[in-house]
């Protein structure tokens, strides 16, 4: 920004002007303030509570009775405005506006410098523009609803990744029988992100990798590298600094190669055309698609591993939901994720998992230029350009205003998947009730299908085989790059009477 431009945003916030237009303008948070869980921007000391953050911004926001309840903002330092909305009309229609149009607006990239430093920047999760149009339409095809779906590739890929899942559950149950106990206290996120990245990397892309190799080695690697990412965002020069002296520069060397080599096991496949290869038409060189398959093995392990872990974690504290999806796979022999004609229960589960703990719990935005936004309901707001948004989508989730008992029949911070039941009942549309766990509009997930059957075959081959307890009685939240449960899914596993495999 140019000092002009600094010393003109300054003098508006000494003036107290309110930079945003419309008539649903957002209301003013200041950066230092009593009363506050923590202070509203990431600082050293608070960046490993991000959700704590997002609280801050609504700090008194019940005495407001207009819609400043749900939008708030920052305006200090001579920077440019910070947005932050839990308001899932102003949510939508800024995602609706995401792209590369004119005016559109951009993924703001200031909170994922990180992810682009160890990722490269040109993949389809962190470009924006041309570059982004270019990698979304080389990753249409192969990840697309039409081409997964196609009945004879749905199964194939539907039979791999069963034949995966119920490897490692009957591994889990060997484990079980082996002890002589009849129940086992296990932590289960480690074994949820072997599944998942094994899934990715061998059926998905048809690599070729021993899960003793995924497990110690690469996994760990990926876990690191994707810690790495957050704290180079919010502090790099104090992380390099760190490093030089503890020596952590060779352990990062030693991870991030591991995670190039991750890198080129899933592209060894695409010369023989195996696993999703056989889809993908571009004569591109393998060098320009290492970003986007870094961006899909630690994006795609990191948000399949959080709506696992979550779905099973409120299953564990539900047995009553556990009982009943049991009563729906027990008999199941193959599993079609977007027809759910047979399994609604697991379907309102994830439905309700994705709502109450989103994996991506807030989206960037950047305004490019001034822009007005318009709501379903018909309000308007009016963007300053450089305006950087955080379309919060965890509180949006959680507030009684637009999810709970007086829309959906249940309080909004509870897992409930009843709601869905009761939604469809009051003839609310699902259109109208966006919990955006895949995002919306043009920056869509275009793994959601991928997602979706990954998620369900481990969440439904859990559940057939064994009965899990949670051991605490409340779990609370990790927020990184994705949200998970603090305790790492610790459950107490009892194997099921006359289950004989997954
Ligand atoms: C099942 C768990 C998953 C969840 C909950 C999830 C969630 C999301 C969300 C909310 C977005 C939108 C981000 C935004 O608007 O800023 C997104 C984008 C994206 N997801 Fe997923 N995702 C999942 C699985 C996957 C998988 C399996 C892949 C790939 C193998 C993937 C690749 C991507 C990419 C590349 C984008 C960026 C798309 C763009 O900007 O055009 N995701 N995901």
């Amino acid at each position: 920004m140019s000092l002009r431009g600094w010393t003109r945003q300054l003098l508006r916030q000494v003036r107290g002007e309110n930079p945003f237009g419309g008539d649903c303008p957002p209301t003013r948070v200041r950066l230092f303030g009593d009363g506050r869980p923590t202070t509203p921007v990431p600082l050293p000391w608070n960046y490993k509570e991000p959700i704590r953050i997002f609280e801050a911004f609504y700090s008194e926001a019940d005495q407001e009775d207009g819609w400043g309840r749900h939008n708030r903002y920052l305006y200090a330092g001579g920077l440019p405005p910070v947005l932050v909305s839990r308001d899932p009309g102003i949510i939508r229609a800024i995602q609706a506006a995401t792209g590369d149009k004119p005016g559109q607006f951009d993924r703001d990239t200031s909170p994922t410098a990180g992810i682009a430093r160890a990722t490269g920047e040109d993949s389809l999760l962190y470009a924006n523009g041309s570059v982004w149009r270019r990698q979304k339409s080389l990753v249409a095809k192969p990840f697309s609803r039409s081409n997964l779906f196609q009945p004879h590739r749905f199964r194939g890929f539907e039979r791999t990744f069963r034949a995966t899942v119920a490897k490692r559950i009957d591994a889990l149950r060997a484990l079980q029988v082996a002890t002589g106990e009849t129940r086992t206290r296990v932590e289960l996120e480690p074994e949820i992100k072997a599944i998942m990245l094994e899934m990715l990397v061998s059926n998905f892309f048809g690599g070729s990798v021993s899960y003793q190799a995924l497990r110690e080695r690469f996994v760990p690697a990926l876990v690191y590298m994707i810690d790495h990412m957050v704290r180079d965002t919010v502090a790099p020069r104090a992380q390099a600094i760190a490093r030089a002296f503890t020596g952590g520069n060779r352990v990062l060397r030693q991870h991030a190669a591991d995670f190039e080599e991750l890198t080129d096991i899933a592209l060894s496949g695409r010369a023989r055309g195996l696993g999703l290869w056989g889809e993908f038409e571009s004569d591109a060189p393998d060098e320009a698609l290492r970003s986007n398959i870094r961006v899909f093995l630690a994006g795609a392990m990191e948000a399949t591993t959080s709506f696992a872990s979550w779905a099973i974690s409120h299953l564990s504290h539900h047995p009553e939901w556990q009982a009943k999806v049991y009563e729906e796979v027990r008999e199941m022999e193959v599993y079609d994720p977007d027809d759910f004609t047979g399994s609604p229960d697991l379907n309102r589960v994830l439905e309700e998992t994705l709502r109450l703990t989103p994996a991506l719990y807030f989206l960037p935005r950047r305004a490019t230029v001034d822009t007005t936004v318009e709501t379903p309901d018909g309000r308007k707001m009016v963007i300053p350009e450089g305006t950087h948004i955080r379309l919060d989508v965890w509180h949006a989730n959680r507030c009684e205003d637009f999810w709970g008992e007086a829309v959906t029949g249940y309080p909004a911070d509870r897992f409930f998947p009843e709601r869905w039941e009761n939604i469809e009942r009051r003839g609310i549309a699902a259109k109208d009730m966006l919990h955006f766990g895949f995002g919306h509009g043009p920056r869509f997930c275009p793994g959601r299908s991928l997602g979706l059957l990954e998620v369900g075959l481990v969440v439904g081959a859990l559940v057939k085989i064994f009965k899990f307890d949670a051991v605490a009685d409340e779990t609370g939240v990790r927020a990184g790059v994705s949200t998970k449960p603090a305790d790492g899914v610790v459950v107490d596993l009892e194997l099921r009477s006359g289950t004989a495999s997954s």
